[in-house]
């Protein structure tokens, strides 16, 4: 066996309906990322459980992080911290991962990090990389966020923006329940309004041109909003597809899905990119450090690309698969604090609140 002074760190995830436990080494290689998803068990009631999200992870926590730890014998090295989701999130699933943590600090002598999920999606780059720089614009766009932070340094950041109502995701999930598709909704009306945006090219040559195309029926979002205010609603959204839907049962003509979709989505992001737009104008940011689970569309990606590069600012996502929820990005953050020799007290426990100042 090989032993070295590379630091290895376990990250646990479970603030919500996925159990993650990875092992990562100076905070940027990733050895595991196991992810145990417990979407097709909440989809047979249309959204989370917290209870029985509680008991799901509590049946997945002890065998990952045996893996983990396997995987940690396998490649020579020694235990150096065990960084722990501990807000915000649902309590019964955070406390699932936060004595999961303490439990095992304990038994290896290590110290264990708390770390904050939120901040931890914009670690999640490192994993891959990249490079961030502060301060930059955090944007995170998922089933339970709609969030933008000015992020001016480790542990200290501010929310700019936030949704006063559904999040993202949410929306785009309640959206496409009530057109009659699966859950989640967001990646359904991605594939339908992909086929909208496809039929209206064959038909008109580019997106562009549309000429006689349908107009959506849906308002802007927050159309009014001026000044510093960066946000979100989408509550008025989601009554307007109500009231269509409603209306248009009997009608021939009434839109056909994969435009509602399409329209439903499109508002859905423009409110996004106008936000945005109006952070990134102020000039002071670099980048824009985007995740969540909405950052997998493709449509969504590229209008940000599209803003980023008008304003001259660098955008970074990572991929997919560290755009959701998962420890390795837990295990990043936690690297960063273990580097700097100082972290919240992990004795403060575990909360749904997303502030973080009181940790500080
Ligand atoms: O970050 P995430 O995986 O987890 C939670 O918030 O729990 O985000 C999940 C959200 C869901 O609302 C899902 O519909 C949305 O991300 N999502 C998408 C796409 N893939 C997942 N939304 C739009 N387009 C997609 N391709």
């Amino acid at each position: 066996m090989v032993f070295s002074d590379a630091v290895y760190g376990i990250g646990i995830e479970s603030s919500c309906d996925e159990t993650s436990i990875s092992l990562i080494k100076n905070g940027s290689k990733i050895i595991t990322n196991e992810i145990i998803s417990q979407m097709d068990f909440h989809a047979l009631y249309g959204g989370v459980i917290p209870e029985s999200a509680s008991r799901l992870h509590l049946e997945k926590a002890s065998p990952l992080l045996e893996r983990a730890l396997n995987a940690l014998k396998t490649s020579g090295g020694q235990l150096d911290y065990i960084a722990v989701t501990t807000r915000p999130g649902l309590v019964g699933p955070l406390l699932v991962g936060y004595y999961t943590a303490l439990a095992a600090g304990y038994v290896y002598q290590v110290p264990v990090i708390p770390v904050h999920h939120l901040e931890a999606h914009f670690y999640a780059p490192l994993l891959e990389q990249k490079e961030i720089r502060y301060p930059f614009v955090g944007l995170l766009l998922s089933g339970g966020n709609s969030t933008i932070f000015h992020v001016h340094n480790l542990g200290s950041w501010k929310v700019l923006g936030d949704t006063l109502d559904d999040a993202c995701g949410e929306a785009l999930d309640k959206g496409a329940t009530m057109m009659g598709l699966n859950y989640p909704g967001g990646p359904e009306l991605e594939k339908q309004s992909n086929l909208f945006y496809q039929n209206q090219n064959e038909k008109k040559g580019t997106p562009q041109n549309r000429g006689k195309a349908p107009r959506n029926p849906f308002p802007k979002i927050l159309a009014d909003q001026k000044g510093e205010n960066y946000n979100f609603s989408y509550s008025g959204l989601k009554t307007s597809l109500y009231y269509y839907l409603e209306k248009n049962r009997e009608n021939n003509d009434a839109l056909p899905v994969e435009a509602l979709c399409a329209f439903y989505q499109e508002r859905a992001f423009e409110i996004v990119e106008r936000n945005i737009d109006h952070v990134l104008s102020q000039n002071i940011y670099q980048q824009l450090v985007a995740a969540g689970g909405v950052l997998a569309n493709k449509t969504l990606k590229k209008k940000l690309a599209t803003v980023c590069e008008k304003n001259s600012v660098e955008f970074i996502t990572p991929s997919p698969a560290l755009c959701t929820d998962n420890g390795a990005m837990v295990g990043a953050l936690g690297y960063q604090y273990f580097k700097k020799g100082s972290w919240p007290d992990i004795s403060t426990g575990v909360s749904s609140s997303k502030s973080w100042d009181v940790l500080l």
